[in-house]
């Protein structure tokens, strides 16, 4: 049984049992076309930033989230591959783009497209990093969420977490090689495709 206590009475390693022991419940939540779900990080991932949609959409508290690690609402179904990319590259100064399926306090999930950025000082340094994230086009979401499960399917056979990781980026480079395209052209090229199909949609 999980502990019967609220999340601001436990430690992080009971509040991670906690999650872990919240199954999922399948159910899939949406936020709006015009909202942006905003959050930020120091240079650790530790949350210090939640605005009112992230926090209603997650179903957290402010309390919640703030000093938390970021992969608080990390979903299952993510590679975990993405996430060393992600890292590798806000670390180096450059912005991301990604496709991420979150999964909430209660255990609901949500896609979103996302954009995370670092944030420098006056000197140049990287303070932090920042990410606003939309709500992501539906037929991208399939397309991603097919080269998430392989990716996962590779990833699940390694023997540990980096080992897993490294398996990951290999078979993502793989498959963008097979395709012919980079990471930043298929990000754009779903994107692109989503927006044609929605403007279609409006005539
Ligand atoms: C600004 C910023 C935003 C992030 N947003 C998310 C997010 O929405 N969901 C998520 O699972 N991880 C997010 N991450 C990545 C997490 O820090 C973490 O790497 C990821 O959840 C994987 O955690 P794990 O290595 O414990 O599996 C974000 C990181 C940063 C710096």
């Amino acid at each position: 049984m999980p502990p019967c206590r609220s999340n601001d009475q436990m430690n992080w390693g009971e509040q991670k049992a906690m999650r872990d022991f919240t199954k999922l419940t399948g159910v899939e939540r949406s936020f709006d076309e015009d909202e942006i779900i905003v959050s930020k990080t120091d240079t650790k991932g530790r949350i210090t930033y939640a605005n009112e949609v992230f926090l209603r959409v997650a179903q957290y508290t402010e309390e919640e989230v703030l000093g938390q690690p970021h992969n608080l609402i990390r979903h299952p179904e993510m590679p975990r591959c993405v996430f060393q990319y992600l890292w590798d590259t806000i670390s180096e100064g450059r912005e991301v783009f990604a496709y991420v399926i979150n999964r909430t306090k209660l255990g609901d999930h949500y896609w979103v497209f996302a954009h995370v950025t670092p944030t420098f000082d006056t000197q140049g340094r990287i303070i932090g990093y920042h990410s606003n994230r939309r709500v992501p086009d539906r037929k991208a979401v399939e397309t991603v969420r097919k080269l998430y499960t392989d990716l996962r399917s590779v990833e699940s056979k390694a023997g540990s977490a980096r080992a897993a990781s490294e398996a990951g980026l290999a078979a993502l480079v793989g498959r963008l090689q097979e395709m012919g395209t980079t990471y930043d052209e298929l990000i754009f090229q779903l994107a692109r495709e989503g927006s044609r199909s929605s403007m279609a949609g409006a005539c």
